[in-house]
């Protein structure tokens, strides 16, 4: 009995120093996220109820190799791997059929969504700006799973208007699901996604739950309640 205790005694001791220097920190701020979804999964929820934390910082931000409007800064032009990827594919198809996509803004973190909103709220008001423009921690673009996309270089304000009246805003919104993403803002669903009608603003949720999302005509927050 004395010989095993000896022999398993050092195996504690690692375990317990092991525990000591990994053991979760109740204080980590990534534990303070507040949505139903693990950080890092492509079915993350963001949006007025579900928010992010300030310092929260997708771990695999790349570039697309995609066009982008000359207005946007580098942050924005990233996006997490998989749906820059996918971004690229999209873009790809796209230009097949003759559909020349512009990327406008992708990961914005919670300091630029903060400065995105508070320039809203100065020119139209925060009852407007709140149709539109999520409040800091609020964005799914702080998650580089989302990007305004338009279909032209151009002023950035001016890109957006009537984009889903455009053949590049018609296909986009007719085919985005078969590289995996949605469109998140639907006309008619103001009153579930809390915000109004955005033909520019896709979501990357990959192709499965993607086409489900456009078949069923859902969006993510149906989704996600009835799965
Ligand atoms: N336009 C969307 C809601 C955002 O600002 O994240
Ligand atoms: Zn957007």
């Amino acid at each position: 009995m004395k010989k095993l205790f000896v022999t398993l005694l050092p195996l504690l001791i690692v375990a317990i120093v092991l525990y000591v220097i990994f053991k979760p920190n109740p204080m980590d701020k990534s534990m303070t996220y507040n949505s139903n979804e693990k950080s890092g999964d492509c079915l993350i929820l963001v949006n007025k109820s579900n928010t992010l934390p300030n310092d929260y910082i997708p771990k695999n931000l790349i570039m697309p190799n995609v066009k982008f409007a000359s207005c946007a800064s580098n942050e924005e032009k990233m996006m997490q791997g998989e749906a820059a990827k996918a971004l690229e594919e999209l873009f790809k198809s796209a230009s097949k059929e003759k559909i020349n996509l512009y990327g406008l803004s992708a990961y914005r973190s919670y300091e630029t969504q903060k400065q995105v909103y508070d320039k809203r709220v100065k020119t139209v008001g925060k009852k407007q700006a709140d149709k539109y423009v999520a409040q800091p921690g609020a964005s799914e673009h702080q998650t580089g799973l989302a990007i305004d996309v338009t279909n032209g270089d151009g002023a950035k304000d001016k890109l957006k208007v009537d984009f889903g009246q455009t053949k590049e805003g018609k296909w986009l919104k007719s085919n985005a699901q078969n590289l995996g993403f949605i469109m998140r803002y639907p006309m008619e669903k103001e009153n579930i996604t809390g915000y109004s009608y955005e033909s520019w603003h896709i979501r990357y949720v990959g192709a499965d739950v993607a086409k489900k999302i456009y078949n069923k005509h859902m969006v993510l927050e149906e989704y996600l309640k009835n799965k």
